[in-house]
């Protein structure tokens, strides 16, 4: 289930551009028109229903579905047209997790042991949680105020519901993490505004997920789709898919020292989790190609490989900044190649020629952190069970 290899469903119908392109946004219905019976009220869903199947009523077939600007009744779930989405979301439930399941203690007596880290190690771990904090916010903001918004498909919305709580639980682990190591607060939650390796990311982002999260901001333009896909790009394939990566491989590699422990195996479940999230973004965004190839011109490829370039350029530098002389067998230049090899992945996975030719993995036990199964019991005190507290009774 976990894979990086999942395919895009070919379109089973003609090209969005032969459809009726009126956005759909059920989230701002009318007060005039109140919803009682739940579908979309809102003018243009009325009249292209209307324009599509001379009958608003009639029952919606899979041809009617398409990813952006879709007049379908986004209500009903069924039939699916997009079954990765629906096996994506199974998946995701299928490895639910929650962040107190997991034992902090060993990390606790660690931390307090003034030897037990080096000061290149406390460093690390705190510029790396003081990025992490704050991201997962963004990334579940991006989500619910903005590309949910904009994503016409139910089957791919559930699957957003779905990230996004698991944003919610991944926010949830860090400042458990925080918590437990009895961090400074205010600094870790800071470091977004005060750390400049840090807020560059931050200010890289920012821009594409206000696009998606303006209030007046609507699809259905060559324009206003090539805005919307360049933010779903940068999203998964930079945000979600390389971004994280310096900071997950840190923390991955001191737990192999049987160091940090606790926040290790967090950071395990965090990874297994984003690395669906960065694929399904990538299923949607070539799925988006598939049903709207005017949107992906020279121009546009072109801005995507120098917007993937700079990032590499700011990750490089966060890495640089998180581990000045190297530290746990890793230092700054290894990282420049892994994101490298990252940004290589991501640039092919969404059909981009390769930026770094003959960029290698110099972490080739990341790709083993990310094909974690859940069946393999990797964690064995894991909770199992739960609600055991709280279950409901129907006594
Ligand atoms: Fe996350
Ligand atoms: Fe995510």
């Amino acid at each position: 289930m976990l894979t990086f290899e999942d395919e895009p469903q070919q379109p089973q119908t003609p090209p969005v551009n032969a459809m009726p392109r009126t956005a759909l946004h059920d989230f701002e219905l009318p007060l005039s028109s109140p919803a009682q019976d739940g579908r979309d009220h809102s003018p243009g869903n009325q009249a292209n229903a209307q324009d599509v199947a001379g009958n608003p009523n009639r029952r919606i077939s899979i041809e009617d579905k398409q990813i952006i600007n879709c007049s379908a009744d986004v209500n009903q779930l069924v039939p699916f047209k997009y079954k990765w989405a629906w096996d994506k979301y199974l998946g995701a439930c299928a490895n639910h997790w929650m962040p107190q399941e997991i034992s902090m203690s060993r990390d606790i007596a660690l931390w307090k042991d003034p030897n037990g880290l080096t000061e290149d190690e406390r460093r690390l771990v705190k510029r790396n949680l003081g990025f992490f904090v704050t991201a997962d916010s963004l990334a579940a903001n991006n989500i619910v105020l903005g590309t949910y918004r904009h994503i016409t498909n139910p089957e791919c919305r559930q699957y957003l519901l779905r990230q996004a709580f698991e944003e919610a639980i991944h926010t949830h682990a860090y400042q458990y993490i925080v918590e437990s190591l009895g961090l400074d607060e205010g600094e870790i939650f800071n470091a977004y505004h005060e750390i400049s390796s840090i807020r560059d990311k931050d200010e890289f982002l920012i821009p594409f997920i206000d696009t998606l999260t303006d209030p007046g901001f609507r699809t259905g333009t060559q324009e206003t789709d090539q805005q919307l896909l360049k933010s779903l790009i940068v999203f998964a394939c930079i945000m979600e898919g390389l971004f994280f990566y310096v900071g997950f491989t840190q923390i991955l590699a001191l737990g192999r020292q049987n160091k940090m422990t606790g926040a290790a195996e967090q950071y395990q479940y965090i990874l297994r989790d984003e690395s669906m999230h960065c694929n399904f973004g990538i299923d949607v965004i070539n799925q988006i190609k598939m049903e709207n190839p005017h949107l992906w011109t020279k121009a546009f490829r072109d801005e995507i490989s120098a917007l993937m370039q700079k990032a590499v350029a700011l990750e490089y530098r966060y890495a640089e900044d998180t581990m000045p002389r190297g530290v746990l067998g890793m230092n700054a230049p290894m990282f420049k190649e892994y994101l490298r090899y990252i940004a290589n992945r991501r640039c092919q996975q969404i059909g981009l020629d390769a930026l770094y030719p003959n960029a290698n993995n110099p972490f080739p036990w990341m790709s083993e952190m990310i094909d974690l199964k859940k069946e393999k019991n990797f964690f064995e005190t894991r909770v199992t069970e739960y609600q055991t507290g709280g279950a409901l009774s129907w006594d």
